[in-house]
């Protein structure tokens, strides 16, 4: 008959590579989180003076009807209106609340920014947890398209 200890040889190999495993995680997680960190400060930092013309021009021939095929393309329907508003604010009455957000940005530029660099500035609340991407997936037109869109949705507009 063999005895079994507690902690086998193989248990010992599973315990001693998820304790390696939880470090590496860790260490990469906080590397992590001070880069991204930092990165962030820098987009605030170049979007600033860069937004004025660059929202000028998405503006250009903007259209509040196209922009509804790309919400949907691009699923912000799915965290914006179709949620409850715990996962992302909703959409209904951002007219009013992208005018207020920001002092130094209009609402079409706090619109604008939102939508490139969503980490510039979180609402209170929510997470860092829109895709960070939208600024290689939608050109610039199509951001316009978005803008005219949203600053459709007042307080008083049907949703
Ligand atoms: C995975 C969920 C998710 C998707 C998809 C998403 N967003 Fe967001 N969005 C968020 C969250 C969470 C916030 C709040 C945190 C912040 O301010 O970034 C936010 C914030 C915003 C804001 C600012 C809202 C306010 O009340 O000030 C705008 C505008 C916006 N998103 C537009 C969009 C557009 C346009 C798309 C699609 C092109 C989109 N989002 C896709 C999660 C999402």
């Amino acid at each position: 008959m063999t005895r079994r200890t507690w902690i086998s040889k193989g248990s010992l190999t599973v315990y001693v590579s998820t304790m390696l495993f939880i470090l590496v995680t860790s260490v990469f997680l906080v590397a992590f989180a001070v880069s991204s960190r930092s990165t962030d400060e820098k987009v605030q930092a170049v979007s600033r003076a860069a937004y004025a013309t660059e929202v000028a021009a998405a503006l250009v021939g903007a259209s509040a009807i196209e922009a509804e095929a790309l919400l949907l393309e691009h699923n912000c329907n799915v965290c914006h209106v179709l949620g409850d508003g715990r996962v992302a604010p909703l959409f209904a009455g951002i007219a009013e609340r992208a005018a207020a957000r920001r002092p130094h940005l209009s609402a079409q530029q706090y619109l604008y920014e939102s939508i490139v660099f969503p980490g510039a500035y979180l609402v209170d609340g929510y997470a860092n947890a829109m895709p960070g991407n939208f600024a290689e997936r939608l050109s610039s037109a199509e951001i316009g398209h978005i803008i005219a869109y949203l600053l459709t949705r007042t307080d008083q507009a049907q949703s």
